[in-house]
């Protein structure tokens, strides 16, 4: 929900949305079904590619970079160090409007996960999405957003009419 209803604060039918080739299927759709154009990068062993995301920039007009640098779906691997510099850099570079998709961050038990692009110098641009489902379980469907204010009292709204009330989880 919370991909759904950013995406569809940023983007108008016909935008460009900038995404891995492969990325998560649900995200996509969703993009494509609010009338984006989906733009491919491909992802390989340092992650999403940032020459072709430099490239891409210089061809199209971007509206939306959708991302997930930390265990990303569906390969798993979690982009570089170099790689988030760069990016950053395009991001600051053009004023791109980002989703940051960290559905996974606290599932990493061999090393300190790297921390979200979010946490990083981007000037607002970024939206950063997580998810508590994976450690509540799955009958918890339990999202967040970080994102510059306004844009979150946006999502709120947006987020009220889509569901008045919400889950209460307190009994009657
Ligand atoms: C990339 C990605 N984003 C978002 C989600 C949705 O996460 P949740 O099921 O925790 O809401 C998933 C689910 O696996 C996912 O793979």
């Amino acid at each position: 929900m919370a991909i759904y209803i950013a995406a569809s604060l940023i983007i108008k039918p016909g935008d460009k949305v900038l995404v891995c080739e492969p990325s998560y299927i649900f995200a996509n759709m969703v993009f494509e079904g609010l009338g984006a154009e989906l733009i491919r990068v491909p992802v390989d062993s340092y992650g999403m590619n940032t020459e072709a995301v430099e490239e891409a920039l210089k061809k199209h007009t971007i509206r939306l970079i959708y991302i997930i640098p930390h265990h990303h779906h569906p390969t798993t691997v979690t982009m570089s160090v170099e790689r988030r510099h760069h990016l950053l850099r395009l991001i600051k570079n053009y004023q791109l409007a980002v989703i940051e998709d960290d559905y996974d961050y606290d599932f990493q038990f061999q090393y300190e996960p790297y921390l979200p692009l979010a946490s990083g110098d981007h000037e607002g641009n970024i939206i950063y999405i997580g998810s508590l489902t994976k450690v509540l379980g799955a009958p918890f469907r339990l999202g967040y957003m970080v994102a510059a204010e306004k844009f979150i009292h946006a999502a709120a709204t947006k987020r009220m009419l889509i569901s008045l009330r919400g889950i209460s989880l307190r009994s009657r």
